[in-house]
């Protein structure tokens, strides 16, 4: 399969922060934050396969300043790493106040995308060539974070099959 750049899937949105994407201290909610970074990525993966994605997960967001109403906040995603069916894409947000142009890098996360065809079967997705340094350091330390995932899952997997669903009965 064809390799492709990691820059063709490249992704920018930017967008004004409004009272309606805040909670009652006038920052941003965390849940609209992860909405937009899910958009953003599921963009980046479906540009890189040119095939039909869903997000099989998505790794710790820290929110490390909080996004003040008013901002402007940029998000940028693209597909740092391939491995058969799967995609990493990286996300940032930087936000930008717009009176003094201070920004700062806020939030960031890796998810991870499978392609698919209409049966709901996975398909393989072609490599993805790394070219600056930022994305040959994120393309080269993917395959530990894949590894974490794997071990993440299978303990996921682990604790749902213990959880009871009998709880749910009362509902
Ligand atoms: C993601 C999904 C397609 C994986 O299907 P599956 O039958 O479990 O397939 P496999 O175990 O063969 O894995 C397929 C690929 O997904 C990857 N994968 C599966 N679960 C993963 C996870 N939790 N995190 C990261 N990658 C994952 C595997 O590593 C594999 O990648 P590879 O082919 O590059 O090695 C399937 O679990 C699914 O449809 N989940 C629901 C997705 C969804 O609805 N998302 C929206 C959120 S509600």
């Amino acid at each position: 399969m064809e390799p492709k750049k990691i820059s063709q899937s490249r992704t920018v949105k930017a967008m004004l922060v409004l009272p309606p994407d805040s909670n009652a201290l006038g920052t941003m909610f965390g849940g609209k934050v992860m909405s937009y970074i899910d958009d953003i990525a599921s963009i980046s993966a479906f540009r890189h396969a040119r095939l039909q994605v869903v997000t099989a997960s998505t790794d710790s967001v820290d929110f490390l300043y909080p996004i003040i109403v008013g901002q402007m906040i940029c998000l940028e995603s693209f597909v740092t790493w391939t491995h058969k069916t799967s995609m990493e894409v990286y996300v940032s947000i930087v936000s930008e106040d717009l009176k003094t142009g201070e920004r700062r890098v806020c939030a960031s996360s890796f998810l991870t995308f499978v392609a698919i065809d209409e049966n709901g079967r996975t398909l393989e997705v072609p490599p993805a060539i790394p070219e600056t340094d930022f994305e040959k350091e994120l393309h080269s330390s993917a395959p530990e974070r894949f590894r974490q995932r794997m071990e993440r899952k299978q303990h996921s997997r682990m604790l749902a099959e213990k959880f009871p669903l009998r709880r749910l009965q009362s509902l």
